[in-house]
């Protein structure tokens, strides 16, 4: 007779992480939908494209580490402090310095595993309950924005977002900008946090929108966190002019992924000593160490500067070309009887798809489509934080370009005939 399962009751900590939320639905049943169906088209993931030049450069310093000396070895050998390699450390100082003239010391870096991992940290070492009683929240001033970051809080209601400014432009493409009229920091908010470019709608905050966060935060003694996961220096998966900005108050968060390895978890933090100090010290609790097969790979790319040219030659054009040609592929699939919109190009990788009207939710067109075998990523989970609900977000699907162009290209036309169809319905 087999005995009746256990009953483990979780903690607070463990009922919040471990809930069924909405995007470890979405990944499972994506997941599942593409080891079931061989013919799925991928549309939904961030994974990075494999761009061959890109990767042949990670195979050539695979190669030469194998070769020479015993680096390979004291690669997989030892742990790393828990900051980071002190080599790695010095060499993103070095090397972000040199392009932007800005004076980092290598206190001022910490690798953590990933990028992802980076945003619980800061999040939760920022925000949350406070030992006065207070709670305090991370505003997002320019929703939709990253999926990723919208179940990280281990204490309930972390963020507080503000909708986009929505700004109308030519040949059906939209722009969002930040409402600084509605955008208040009240005394519960614990920092400011926009992904730049943000994930989902390729948007890329100017500089002066950058300024005018960097100075609200300055005045109101918080940190802004610039996520950097696509932009400039490097990987450069960005499109506009945009600089790259970094001052004591300001957390900017660098990965590794989009250069073609995600596989590795490499995120670096650049930031005061105190949040790196504190940042080192989550490591060493939770992981003691990185991973450091990232930091060996891209070590001599950064102190020699390479990274940065190869983010400049490769990966932008890369992107740009793709973006261009997915965008393309949008309006020769699209008849002006489909009321769409598509988000300006301006860096990741992403068509983020506005369809002003749609009569049926975002969710239930992923559904339809899913039917047709095109996986795309519901706008619903990217709107979080929000006060009232707002239309907007139930017209919205993240659309990658990032798989090869055949994908894209039928997956594109399908897209157009089920959100048609939505319409004439
Ligand atoms: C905006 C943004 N931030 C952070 C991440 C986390 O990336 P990683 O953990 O691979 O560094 C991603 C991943 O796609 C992202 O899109």
């Amino acid at each position: 007779m087999t005995e009746p399962p256990m009953e483990i009751e979780f903690s607070s900590f463990g009922e919040k992480l471990r809930e069924q939320c909405g995007i470890l639905e979405l990944m499972d049943d994506l997941g599942k939908a593409l080891t079931t169906n061989p013919d799925m088209r991928m549309m939904g993931g961030g994974n990075p494209a494999a761009i061959p030049e890109v990767q042949q450069i990670w195979r050539d310093r695979a190669a030469q580490l194998l070769g020479e000396g015993n680096d390979f070895d004291r690669m997989l050998v030892n742990y790393d402090p828990p900051a980071g390699n002190p080599r790695f450390l010095e060499a993103v100082a070095g090397c972000l310095n040199r392009d932007t003239g800005w004076n980092l010391q290598p206190g001022n870096v910490a690798v953590t595993c990933g990028g992802q991992t980076a945003f619980f940290f800061l999040f939760n070492m920022l925000a949350g309950e406070f030992a006065d009683g207070s709670h305090r929240k991370i505003l997002l001033p320019v929703t939709p924005e990253y999926i990723g970051y919208a179940n990280q809080g281990v204490s309930k209601d972390l963020f507080t977002a503000l909708p986009a400014i929505i700004e109308e432009g030519d040949d059906n493409t939209f722009k969002y900008r930040v409402d600084f009229d509605n955008l208040e920091i009240t005394g519960d908010i614990a920092a400011i946090c926009v992904s730049r470019p943000t994930n989902p709608s390729g948007n890329v905050l100017s500089d002066t929108e950058i300024a005018r966060l960097s100075e609200l935060a300055k005045q109101n003694g918080i940190p802004l966190i610039i996520d950097n996961a696509y932009g400039n220096p490097f990987p450069g998966a960005i499109f506009t002019d945009a600089t790259p900005v970094w001052d004591e108050h300001v957390i900017l968060t660098l990965s590794l992924s989009k250069l073609g390895l995600p596989g590795t978890r490499t995120g670096i933090i650049v930031a005061s000593e105190t949040i790196t100090r504190a940042i080192s010290a989550m490591t060493a609790v939770v992981g003691l160490a990185n991973n450091n097969i990232g930091q060996t790979l891209a070590l001599p790319l950064l102190e020699s500067g390479e990274i940065i040219d190869i983010s400049n030659d490769i990966i932008r054009p890369f992107y740009r070309k793709r973006a261009e040609e997915a965008r393309q592929l949008v309006t020769d699939a699209f008849d002006d009887s489909t009321p769409y919109r598509v988000h300006a190009a301006e860096g990741a990788f992403f068509l983020w798809f506005w369809f002003p009207g749609l009569p049926i939710s975002s969710t239930e067109l992923y559904r339809r489509l899913k039917q047709r075998d095109v996986l795309v990523v519901p706008g619903e989970y990217f709107f979080y934080g929000l006060d009232e609900p707002w239309q907007h977000s139930r017209e919205c699907i993240r659309v990658t370009f990032s798989q090869p162009m055949e994908i894209v290209r039928e997956g594109i036309k399908i897209i157009a005939e089920e959100v048609g169809r939505a319409y004439r319905q």
